[in-house]
């Protein structure tokens, strides 16, 4: 029997959406209706299912989506008018690129061109650089669904060691930055540890909370952690088996290894991966809010 705290994502997510309902509806009496554009291009599969548990959410709860697909082959100019038009459509207060985007692509240069008032991810450089100062106007759904989990678990950031496994501009980097701000939750001494790391065990091992978003499967073990370390497991890996989908997902973290050490553990499914999509929605609602005349 694990003796960790299960930090429930799906339980947290519930109150996100519990606490949209009369602002989504303040908004509605005003007839206006959040609107996400999400924009798929290829065929990775992991993105399709992104994308459908994104826009699925959204039309739950009475909310306007689009997805526009497009072949893998697209051509860089046709992406950008595509944005271009998605940035003029008042239907639209939300606009979503999902990542990673073919090598042919930039990705730079698509993020560059989706309007920073419409960037619900958080990813323009604009919107980056806000966070960055401190002044954040979106902020990159996971780092921001895990701050949430910490809070609503009366979780302590302030002067805790936290090691952040991986460095990805979608979630180490801006985690890294949100924790070490002057700011609740943050406040935190934080380390980031890469694929060019030495002795990442020795810095894991000394981190109160340990935030792993490398995207390898089962690397964290208890062997990686100190005794009540608080893990936030961001992975969300397929591992192929013998089951009728033919993988599992499976975290980073090797739950049943550090369960027995740590005092607290996200769960994958149902741990940072529901607070993305309520994030998402939460951004997409504030879009939408800062359009109203102040
Ligand atoms: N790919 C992996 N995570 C994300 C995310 O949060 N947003 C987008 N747009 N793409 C992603």
């Amino acid at each position: 029997m694990p003796e960790a705290q299960l930090l429930s994502g799906k339980t947290v997510s519930e109150s996100v959406y519990q606490s949209l309902i009369p602002r989504i509806s303040a908004l509605q009496s005003k007839n206006i209706t959040p609107g996400l554009a999400a924009v798929l291009v290829g065929e990775n599969p992991a993105s399709k299912v992104y994308v459908r548990n994104k826009t699925n959410r959204f039309r739950k709860l009475g909310l306007f989506t689009e997805t526009h697909t497009l072949p893998a082959d697209t051509e860089e100019e046709d992406l950008l008018k595509l944005i271009e038009t998605l940035n003029t459509d008042d239907r639209f207060h939300g606009i979503l690129i999902q990542l990673p985007l073919p090598n042919s692509i930039d990705n730079q240069s698509v993020l560059l061109v989706v309007d920073p008032r419409k960037d619900v991810d958080g990813f323009h450089p604009e919107n980056m650089g806000l966070l960055t100062s401190g002044t954040p106007r979106f902020i990159p759904c996971t780092p921001k669904g895990i701050l949430r989990i910490l809070e609503h678990y009366d979780i302590e950031t302030e002067g805790k060691r936290v090691a952040v496994v991986g460095r990805s501009n979608i979630v180490g980097r801006p985690m890294s930055i949100l924790l070490s701000l002057k700011r609740n939750p943050g406040n935190a001494t934080v380390t980031i540890c890469h694929t060019r790391t030495k002795n990442q065990k020795g810095i894991t091992n000394s981190a109160d909370i340990l935030i792993s978003a490398a995207g390898v499967p089962n690397s964290i073990t208890d062997a990686d952690i100190s005794e009540g370390a608080v893990v936030i497991d961001v992975g969300i890996n397929r591992v192929e088996d013998d089951s009728e989908k033919g993988y599992s997902l499976v975290g980073d973290v090797d739950f049943n290894s550090v369960a027995g050490k740590a005092s607290a553990i996200t769960p994958v499914p149902g741990g940072v991966g529901p607070m993305t999509i309520a994030m998402l929605v939460e951004n997409t609602v504030e879009a939408a809010e800062s359009t109203l005349p102040k």
